[in-house]
């Protein structure tokens, strides 16, 4: 049987050294990462993308997403921060317990799913703990532009919240705003998503990051609003992965043809004929698994394209989603 954290990946991946940790907050911790070439500079990325580390374990290879949080502009490092997470499969836990400085790892090029709309008025960054990690990169991206913006950062309490001392630094600058709230200290406050999105300036675009109900609130304040302004980026799934089977796969690469049976997701199947592409999370929410559609309707149920690209049908997520014709003609 193959582990459920093994992922296999045949895309290009970066030599990078573990320059630096630092303590964030109490279960988040901060990485720098560097070329192994040294002196040599890193791919450019933009704000809002994020880096798979490829963790070699004892159970097999982890592949984990996590946010680029520092500035677009520099190119001789990648930095992330990592929140030991309670219900982790292996990848955060990993991350905190076993990674040292000086050690040497796989990573895939800078990926983009949750992109910052470089032409908007004002932005609003609303994040929830280790959800602000790619607002950070966001943030120097707007001030970089010269673009207004407002953040409402949520955590437990100041012991939970990371980058703290990296937005004060904002402080009284131009432009900038951050509102920070502490619902589990004394006197604490909560974020109100409805007020915020109520008052948004005109025109402004509003992107969330942050635990699962956090942006379902956010969902369903924003319905409203037009949804071009409205960007989100999950952690986690929201709803199960399509294992109804009962379809038909046919790889036009490969030139083999399956049967998806209940139970199993498509990914399961390529994985059982050794045709995988390259995965990650398995929910729905990374994108590495993402493969063109050449024919046939997916039974969409992942959380990186729009509703506007779930229309247009040609590539899915084969880790959660499905079929809604009885046969799909993949690329792979
Ligand atoms: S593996 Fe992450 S979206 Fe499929």
């Amino acid at each position: 049987m193959i582990p459920k954290d093994r992922a296999v990946t045949s895309t290009p991946t970066l030599q990078v050294r573990l320059r630096a940790i630092t303590f964030e907050a109490d279960t988040i911790i901060h990485l720098e990462f560097v070329n192994m070439a040294s002196g040599q500079p890193l791919p450019a990325f933009s704000a809002g993308a994020h880096i798979d580390l490829h963790l070699p374990t004892p159970n097999g290879l982890l592949v984990r997403s996590y946010s680029l949080l520092n500035d677009p502009r520099e190119t001789h490092r990648y930095c992330i921060g990592v929140n030991r997470d309670a219900q982790s499969r292996g990848g955060s836990r990993h991350v905190h317990d076993v990674l040292r400085v000086g050690q040497v790892l796989a990573i895939s090029p800078p990926r983009n799913h949750f992109p910052l709309d470089e032409n908007a008025p004002f932005n609003v960054f609303i994040a929830g703990g280790i959800g602000i990690t790619p607002m950070l990169a966001m943030i120097a991206r707007s001030q970089a532009l010269g673009i207004p913006w407002r953040l409402h950062y949520a955590a437990r309490t100041h012991q939970h919240a990371g980058f703290l001392t990296t937005l004060a630094a904002y402080h009284g600058q131009p432009g900038a705003d951050v509102a920070l709230y502490f619902d589990h200290e004394p006197c604490g406050q909560m974020l109100d998503l409805e007020r915020v999105v109520g008052s948004l300036p005109d025109g402004a675009h509003v992107y969330c990051c942050g635990p699962l109900p956090m942006l379902q609130a956010y969902e369903r304040a924003t319905t409203a609003l037009p949804t071009a302004r409205v960007h989100r980026e999950y952690f986690a799934a929201k709803d199960a992965a399509a294992t109804e089977g009962g379809f038909t796969v046919e790889l036009a690469r490969s030139r083999k043809t399956l049967v998806v049976p209940p139970g199993k997701t498509i990914l399961d199947c390529l994985i059982d004929i050794q045709v995988e592409p390259p995965f990650s999370c398995r929910e729905g929410v990374c994108g590495t698994c993402e493969v063109r559609v050449l024919e046939g309707t997916p039974d969409h149920r992942d959380l990186v394209l729009s509703d506007a690209e779930h229309a247009i049908n040609d590539r899915m997520m084969v880790c959660c989603s499905g079929a809604k014709s009885p046969k799909l003609v993949l690329d792979i």
